[in-house]
Formats: C-alpha cells, structure tokens, sequence
C-alpha cells in the first residue's frame, strides 16, 4: 500500500544575502570607520568609504553605523527590496533608536539589532551586515569576513 498524501507545500524561499566583502567597490577588512565617540546612542549615521583601488574616490562605498549603548553595528546602505540606499542622505534616515530603521523608497522596516526585515515587500529578508571589530581605544574598523563554517 502506498501513501497517497500530498506532500505539503513547502515555504517559500528567500534569495540569499550578499556578503558584504562582494558587493561593488566594498572596502577591505580594517578599513576604518571612525571613532565609538562620533556616534551617538541611539542614533544611525550614514558613512561612506573608499576601496584602495579606488585612488580616485569615485565609487563611495556607502553603509549605516548604528549604536546602541556600548554596541556598534554596521550594513550596508541597501535595502533588501531593490537593492538601492535606505536613504541617500542622512537627513532623510528613517529610523526608531535602538529598535528598527527603514527604507525611504517602500518603507520596508529592519530590525535594528540584526537587520532582518519585518515589515514590507522584503519581509525576512536582511540588511547585509558588516562585521566590525572596535579596540580598546574605540576605533571602529571593519573586521575580516567570517570564514565559512
Ligand atoms: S526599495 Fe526599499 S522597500 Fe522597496
């Protein structure tokens, strides 16, 4: 005898997220980003760099540093939607401190402490996050990619 159950359906699922050392014009690991001090609890800043490669300065590298108390976090300014900035200015960050930013274009919201979508057209989906490391003296560079497990 045989089963003749349908097999159910199985989630959708999600396309993955770039790591964010292959994304155009990424910097490398130990770029860094500024100091602890220059951002404020509570607060995101948009900053952008420059790969060395890129002697010119043409190709900004743009991401979004978040604080929360003693913890800075940092993605890349792309929303998981259509790939374009969150924003284009920090003026025009959209954001609820220590809680969840958003995306300008169709509001799609990101939680703030791992980036991943709750609301919107990307609905768990995530920010690339950046890893970073900060020293004793509160220097902010980006840390080398995880290796693969
Ligand atoms: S492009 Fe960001 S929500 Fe659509």
């Amino acid at each position: 005898m045989t089963d003749a159950s349908p097999t159910p359906p199985s989630a959708p699922s999600l396309p993955a997220t770039p790591l964010w050392h292959t994304l155009p014009h990424a910097p490398a690991p130990g770029t860094c980003l500024g100091h602890v001090d220059e951002v404020p609890d509570g607060q995101v800043l948009l900053r952008q760099v420059f790969a060395a490669a890129d002697s010119a300065q043409q190709h900004p590298f743009k991401l979004l540093l978040l604080r929360s108390g003693p913890t800075v976090t940092a993605f890349a300014n792309r929303c998981a939607h259509f790939g374009v900035p969150l924003a284009v200015a920090q003026e025009h960050l959209k954001f609820q401190p220590h809680t969840s930013l958003s995306c300008n274009v169709h509001y799609a919201r990101y939680r703030w402490s791992d980036g991943v979508c709750e609301w919107g057209d990307c609905e768990g989906e995530s920010l690339i996050a950046i890893p970073l490391r900060v020293d004793a003296l509160g220097t902010i560079c980006i840390a080398a990619p995880a290796l693969a497990a």
